[in-house]
């Protein structure tokens, strides 16, 4: 019979098998943590020796290891095995071959259970400000892009159909703002992330005299997880953080399609930088806008891993199972493109070319000043709804003859309703509507400069 080489215990007398050797380990992905396992084993091995559960000379060495094995990994020298499962014990047993006895003592009063949910904390606070610096500079972005457009006028859309004139600039601060609740939610979820397990051990605690609180100020958490069990099987904070991630690019994912019509040559509202874009490899006049058709795509990993990992938790008894490894391959995912889609989109809304032109002609076009009409006969005493009628029969005569709306005499118009007058020219211009909606989140050019304003001192 071959001999027992399993790492965490004597109990076993036959060797794991191959395929449950591989099926079981998660080195090669939990790898990622091993900064972040280092750094919680280095505020762990300092309140034990605090605490006089280890000597001076035992956390020097530990300290004196941990560091040597930090330069191995970073420097790729590290010796990564599928035989010792996972990130923990391939670092505790490297520790212990360079430091020897003192080595041993390091896991004394914690387990991999609470110490890869510390791993996974440590790890995704740092995510989490990347991830609010990312939303930052994309919001820089559109501010740029939105300082040059306040008086760019596109037709406003809905049902994809043309509705009302409005500022470009006012529609690209409605992604700002979608921003600035993305950006809230995450930094929401840090509060429920910064807080420390380490210390729960197995699931019930550690009957050594342990300082949890200590631990806590070493590796900077704001506060000590209150219940041991919870500690080790609570993954709430990975959910929503895919959560948050999932409605960001979400946001980013209706941005994106937007991107793709306004650059059609339907729409021509946008040029996309061609360090953006790809040709085709058979028609020769083809740009295909691949950046946003990407992030569009993307969504539905992200959305994909928040499935994942609500379906792991689902029933899952407490307290810590080993479906929980499979925490990780989504997180890291979802980090990664998050990251990789913040970093793209922020470059991609810097170098984009704006036609004016093609903006305001198909806002001309759509009759978009409708409601305009509507309005002005309202405010000479017509009732909203008959107003909604005179306007509806005479934009269906403007289309018969062509026309827009502002395009037809004085005297056809009043065929519409005898109150219409010659200052209804003023407001069947784009500018003329888009101005006549000046109040607080409106689209007017002052409003939308205001807006810009306090959009700008949110970012300071
Ligand atoms: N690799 C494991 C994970 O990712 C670490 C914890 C293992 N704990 C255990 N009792 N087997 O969840």
């Amino acid at each position: 019979m071959k001999k027992n080489t399993k790492k965490w215990s004597e109990r076993f007398s036959e060797p794991t098998s191959e395929i449950v050797k591989r099926f079981n380990a998660s080195v090669a992905f939990d790898q990622r943590l091993a900064m972040y396992d280092i750094e919680g084993s280095l505020a762990h091995a300092g309140m034990l020796n605090k605490q006089k559960i280890i000597t001076a000379a035992d956390l020097k060495s530990i300290t004196k290891g941990l560091n040597q094995i930090k330069k191995e990994i970073q420097s790729g020298k590290f010796k990564w095995s599928i035989d010792l499962e996972d990130v923990h014990l391939n670092i505790e047993k490297r520790l212990t071959d360079i430091v020897g006895a003192p080595g041993k003592k390091l896991h004394t009063g914690r387990s991999r259970n609470d110490q890869v949910t510390t791993d996974m904390r440590l790890y995704l606070r740092e995510v989490v400000d990347k991830s609010i610096t990312q939303i930052e500079a994309l919001q820089r972005a559109i501010l740029t892009l939105a300082d040059q457009h306040i008086t760019t006028i596109m037709p406003g859309l809905t049902h994809l159909q043309i509705a009302q004139p409005i500022s470009f600039a006012h529609h690209l601060l409605a992604y700002f703002e979608m921003l600035e609740r993305d950006k809230a939610r995450f930094q929401e979820s840090y509060k429920r992330i910064n807080v420390l397990p380490l210390g729960a051990a197995a699931l019930a605690g550690t009957s050594y005299p342990i300082d949890r609180k200590y631990v806590a100020k070493l590796l900077k958490f704001d506060a000590v997880m209150a219940n041991s069990i919870d500690a080790v099987s609570d993954r709430d904070f990975l959910i929503e953080f895919n959560f948050d991630a999932s409605l960001l690019m979400t946001h980013l994912s209706r941005w994106s399609e937007e991107l793709i019509m306004w650059s059609s040559p339907f729409f021509g509202f946008i040029e996309i930088s061609d360090g953006f874009c790809t040709g085709s490899s058979i028609m020769p006049q083809k740009k295909n806008p691949d950046v946003p058709e990407l992030v569009r795509g993307k969504v539905a990993r992200v959305n994909g891993h928040l499935v994942s990992l609500l379906t792991l938790m689902k029933s899952q008894p407490l307290a810590y199972n080993k479906d929980n490894q499979e925490d990780k391959e989504p997180v890291f995912d979802v980090a990664d493109t998050i990251s990789d889609t913040l970093n793209i989109f922020a470059e991609m809304v810097a170098g984009l070319k704006v036609s004016k032109e093609s903006m305001e002609a198909a806002a001309f076009k759509g009759y978009s000043t409708a409601t305009d009409l509507a309005d002005y006969l309202v405010k000479k005493g017509m009732p909203f709804r008959e107003a909604h009628g005179v306007v509806a029969k005479a934009v269906k005569y403007a289309i018969t003859q062509g026309c827009d709306l502002s395009e037809l005499d004085l005297k056809v118009l009043q065929k519409f309703s005898t109150s219409i007058d010659q200052s209804v020219f003023k407001c069947l211009t784009l500018k003329g509507s888009v101005q006549s909606r000046n109040h607080f989140g409106g689209t007017a050019f002052g409003a939308v400069k205001a807006a810009l304003k306090r959009a700008h001192e949110k970012l300071v």
